[in-house]
């Protein structure tokens, strides 16, 4: 279906948000003007929607469409513009404030319906009722989950990921493959899902370096979106309870004090929550690198995992990631404030400590 004629089913007007201006360069934004004004849908544009978006810029956008009396909400871009998406949708719906949807305070009783465009192959948002926000006053980044959200159609184009830049490329590998392993290292055993785990991993390790070498590639970056869809569409996760997270949740602290771009957390992150949980984890992470790289060893198996993200391009050191080691006492007063850890793996304040003696 044509995303003109899916528009149409919810009505005449939309509220269309994107971000910085890439899809003005890589087609994505042309084409959806194009569908929209064929079948006579009126827009109001919100643009500026940052990467590591933010509360306010959401609110904002709900209160033009709200004023505007949109009927539904179509976003042209990355994870970032996804997700703020979703909490305007129903933020116009509901009349809410958008930290009070975030934060459960505020329990939604509608969202209008969201049409995704997706230029950036990395977060999964386009198949699932997640986003994950910004809030400069509390200092947290924090994610929401809600079936209200989860878009009515998402349109998966490659071609228009083809511009995505070389350390953005890296970036959605590297979060394609920890959304997996946060499944991975989740409650409960499920092997079948551990097995759809395995594959899009896989699949990351043979099209990932290769799309690195060859950017413009349709190919590789159909391959690589497809991976990233499935890797955070729940098909990961049926039969446990529950992912881990914990990585996911650090990096949200290093995004939220320094902007660090959601996918360099995670591959500076991951070898280091690894090496302190080697006891806890040991078995699940002997298993992981036995399935991957036929190997026999949990430190063997951590610097594999770890050289994957370098050869991508992605930092796995505080310095390759532009953060300076004077910055590590706030680090860890946020990490612990936010009681950052996992679902499945909880932290005390000494592992904390101990996660940042690995990441500088
Ligand atoms: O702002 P513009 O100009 O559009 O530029 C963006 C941005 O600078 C650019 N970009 C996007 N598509 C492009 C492009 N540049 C050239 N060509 C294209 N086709 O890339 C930059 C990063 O964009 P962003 O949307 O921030 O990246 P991503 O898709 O990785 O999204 C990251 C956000 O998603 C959250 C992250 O925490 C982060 O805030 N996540 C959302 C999840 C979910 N909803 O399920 C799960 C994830 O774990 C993740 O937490
Ligand atoms: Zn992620």
């Amino acid at each position: 279906k044509e995303l003109g004629s899916a528009a149409e089913a919810f009505g005449n007007k939309a509220l269309l948000v994107y971000g910085g201006g890439s899809v003005l360069r890589n087609g994505s934004y042309r084409d959806t003007l194009e569908q929209l004004k064929s079948h006579d849908i009126q827009f109001t544009e919100f643009n500026g929607i940052k990467p590591n978006p933010r509360v306010e810029d959401v609110m904002e956008a709900a209160r033009i469409g709200r004023e505007e009396e949109v009927d539904m909400v179509v976003a042209v871009g990355g994870g970032s513009v996804i997700d703020s998406a979703k909490i305007i949708a129903i933020c116009i719906a509901d009349d809410a404030d958008a930290w009070e949807v975030m934060t459960g305070k505020h329990e939604p009783e509608g969202a209008k319906a969201l049409i995704a465009v997706l230029t950036l192959a990395a977060t999964g948002t386009e198949m699932n009722g997640v986003a994950v926000l910004q809030n400069e006053k509390t200092m947290e980044k924090i994610g929401y989950r809600n079936e209200l959200i989860y878009p009515a159609h998402s349109f998966l184009d490659p071609s228009y990921t083809q511009s995505v830049p070389a350390n953005y490329t890296a970036y959605g590998i590297v979060d394609l493959i920890a959304h997996c392993l946060e499944a991975w290292f989740g409650k409960g055993e499920a092997s079948l899902s551990d097995r759809f785990v395995i594959s899009i991993i896989k699949d990351a390790m043979d099209y990932g370096p290769a799309l690195m070498n060859d950017l413009e590639s349709y190919e590789l970056r159909a391959n690589i979106m497809w991976a990233a869809t499935n890797a955070l569409n729940n098909i990961t996760m049926y039969g446990r309870s529950s992912g881990d997270w914990g990585v996911h949740a650090f990096g949200h602290v290093l995004s939220f004090l320094y902007d660090t771009a959601h996918g360099a957390t995670l591959s500076l992150i991951y070898p280091a929550w690894m090496r302190v949980l080697k006891d806890r984890a040991g078995e699940r992470i002997l298993q992981l690198g036995k399935e991957l790289f036929d190997l026999n060893s949990v430190d063997e198996t951590i610097s594999a995992i770890e050289l994957l993200f370098k050869s991508l391009g992605s930092p796995v050191t505080c310095e390759e990631a532009g953060i300076d080691p004077s910055k590590r006492q706030e680090i860890l007063n946020l990490m612990n404030k936010n009681k950052a850890e996992g679902l499945n793996f909880k932290f005390s304040e000494a592992e904390r400590q101990k996660l940042l003696d690995h990441m500088f």
